[in-house]
């Protein structure tokens, strides 16, 4: 039985859970915050703040790491401060998503239900491929990305790091979007965006730089 260990316990720590729930070989065995100053059991599971990994690292075997935190720029500091060893990272993939046998998925990251991620994609590490979303085949959705609910990535998009699309925007093929920008919910992506911008509606067009 592999034991996970979730960092963050607000909203998308709930998700996280579930996601582990879903997968026969997995429990939950902590849920560490930094909102919390002592360790605890709560709901089941051990709580407390976020230094408490190093100790549940080397008392216990078989445990496994996963972010479960929304934020795409709160992430990378977090793991950037951990510094844990990838291999501590697991992947959490729900039953109902389809991935192609030929695409690589990346360390830490999570995978919701009826994602489906399609031939010769490559996923990066710590991603979080939000209930419904598409990726097709031949993508590249970079480290501390977010793809939200329903939001499609047509073939050949690339993502770049710590990029987030809202929820139910589309980007049309081959079209990249840049590190660290985000795209609004509900927009389609028809021409390549810069990194660190805001993009909203159909077509998608900037109104913000910076936009993290
Ligand atoms: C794009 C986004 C990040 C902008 O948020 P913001 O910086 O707080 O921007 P504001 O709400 O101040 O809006 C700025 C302008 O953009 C418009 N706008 C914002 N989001 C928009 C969207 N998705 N589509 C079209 N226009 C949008 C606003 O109407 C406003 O227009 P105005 O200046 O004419 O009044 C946000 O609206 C959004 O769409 N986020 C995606 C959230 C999501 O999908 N989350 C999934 C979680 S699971």
């Amino acid at each position: 039985m592999k034991k996970v260990v979730i960092l963050g316990d607000s909203g998308h720590s709930k998700v996280v859970a579930d996601l582990i729930h879903s997968n026969e070989g997995m429990s939950l065995t902590a849920k560490l915050d930094d909102r919390y100053d002592e360790v605890f059991v709560g709901e089941g599971v051990t709580k407390g703040p976020i230094s408490h990994l190093r100790q549940l690292l080397q008392e216990e075997s078989n445990i496994y790491v996963v972010l479960g935190i929304g934020s795409n720029v709160v992430r990378k500091k977090l793991v950037k401060e951990l510094g844990v060893p990838r291999s501590s990272f697991i992947s959490l993939i729900h039953p109902t998503a389809v991935i192609s046998p030929s695409a690589v998925i990346g360390l830490g990251t999570v995978i919701m239900p009826r994602v489906v991620v399609n031939a010769d994609t490559i996923i990066g590490d710590h991603a979080i491929l939000n209930t419904g979303s598409i990726i097709e085949h031949d993508c590249k959705v970079a480290d501390y990305t977010h793809i939200s609910p329903q939001a499609i990535l047509a073939g050949g998009v690339a993502v770049g790091e710590g990029a987030h699309i809202g929820a139910g925007a589309s980007v049309i093929p081959l079209k990249t979007v840049g590190e660290w920008s985000t795209i609004g919910a509900g927009a389609a992506v028809v021409s390549n965006i810069n990194r660190k911008v805001t993009a909203v509606g159909v077509p998608a067009k900037e109104i913000r730089k910076e936009g993290i």
